[in-house]
């Protein structure tokens, strides 16, 4: 069931249910997640068991503040302490060492764990509630709302239709940022970008006095990467095909309606003029926009029954890092 976020019966009915070990859909600023205690190693399997998620894919555990990651993180490096200051609470995933003992289901057994403090005043309230409960609940683990590989959640009826209707589900509204979070791995003496987001390179860089590391970037000595599925080739997969075309290419003649039959969408900056045979849909001018409207045109257009779906390439820079990796991978099918 969704309720309304806002309101304090609500938020002590998902309080209630987290501390019994049940799941609650969770607005954060980013995109829904499907949060449980994250150190009760049951509720933790049940969010594994209803995504359909590998249980070695470690989950983010989200916190009220830096002071709550401390429960959680053996050690926290200056670079990594300044991120927090510069960025929490917001759209940024910091991997750090994991204190013995403590929330190894939701880490998917690794030695390490992401942490992330949300800014959305719903996840704010609960995080905060969670705290002052008796025994008090530290952390929410909570991967995106959404069944392994698929589109992530940025409305409350997009997790209900992922988990159906006995999941209780806070409204907290359109996420506004509408992609997931930033991902730097705090583990390896330097910060590394596991996954792009709105936080660009330069300025994650400038807060922390560390050039960022991009995973390619990385040494052979320094090992390879943590599993990260939301680093995979292929994943934020709609039901259509996507592909992935430049401007020139947007009015071509539609040769996979031709072959299958199938309807095809476009989604772009530049729309062409009205075709009978296409669903047009626009995708908004700036990065920050355009990750806003992402996920939810992706399951507009399925819901549409579209068969394929063309995408406009969004132009070069930085700061269209995050819409152009999670398009690459919807593409990557
Ligand atoms: O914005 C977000 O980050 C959203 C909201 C709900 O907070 N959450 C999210 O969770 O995107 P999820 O599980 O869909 O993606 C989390 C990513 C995964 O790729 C996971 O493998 C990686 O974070 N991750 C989590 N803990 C990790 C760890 N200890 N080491 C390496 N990667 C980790
Ligand atoms: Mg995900």
């Amino acid at each position: 069931m969704i309720l309304p976020g806002h309101d304090p019966r609500a938020l002590a009915q998902a309080l209630e249910c987290l501390r019994a070990g049940g799941l609650v859909g969770l607005p954060t600023e980013t995109v829904y997640g499907l949060a449980a205690h994250a150190q009760d190693d049951a509720a933790v399997a049940r969010i594994f068991a209803a995504k359909g998620r590998p249980a070695d894919h470690p989950l983010i555990v989200h916190v009220a503040d830096a002071q709550a990651a401390r429960a959680f993180a053996a050690e926290v490096p200056a670079f990594a302490a300044a991120l927090m200051q510069a960025f929490w609470p917001g759209p940024l995933t910091l991997i750090l060492p994991r204190r013995c003992g403590v929330a190894e289901a939701a880490a998917g057994g690794q030695a390490s764990v992401g942490l992330r403090c949300p800014d959305h005043p719903v996840a704010r309230a609960l995080l905060q509630a969670c705290r002052q409960a008796h025994p008090p609940v530290l952390g929410l683990a909570a991967p995106s709302a959404n069944l392994f590989g698929r589109v992530s959640p940025t409305r409350a009826a997009h997790v209900q239709d992922e988990f159906g209707p006995d999941l209780l589900v806070l409204d907290g509204g359109p996420c506004p940022v509408g992609i997931e979070s930033t991902i730097v791995d705090c583990t390896r003496g330097r910060p590394v970008l596991l996954r792009p987001g709105v936080l660009t390179p330069e300025r994650l860089s400038a807060a922390c006095g560390q050039k960022m590391l991009l995973k390619e970037e990385l040494p052979n000595q320094m090992g390879q990467g943590p599993r990260a599925s939301g680093t995979l080739e292929s994943h934020y997969a709609p039901r259509a095909r996507v592909r992935l075309v430049d401007r020139a290419a947007l009015g071509e003649p539609d040769d996979t309606r031709a072959s299958s039959a199938g309807r095809l969408a476009l989604y772009a900056r530049h729309l062409p003029a009205a075709d009978a045979g296409r669903l047009l849909r626009r995708m908004p001018d700036t990065p920050q926009a355009a990750a806003r409207d992402l996920f939810a045109a992706l399951r507009e257009l399925d819901a549409a029954g579209v068969t394929d779906i063309w995408v406009e390439q969004p132009p070069p820079g930085s700061d269209w890092d995050g819409v152009r990796d999670r398009l690459n991978r919807a593409a990557a099918r």
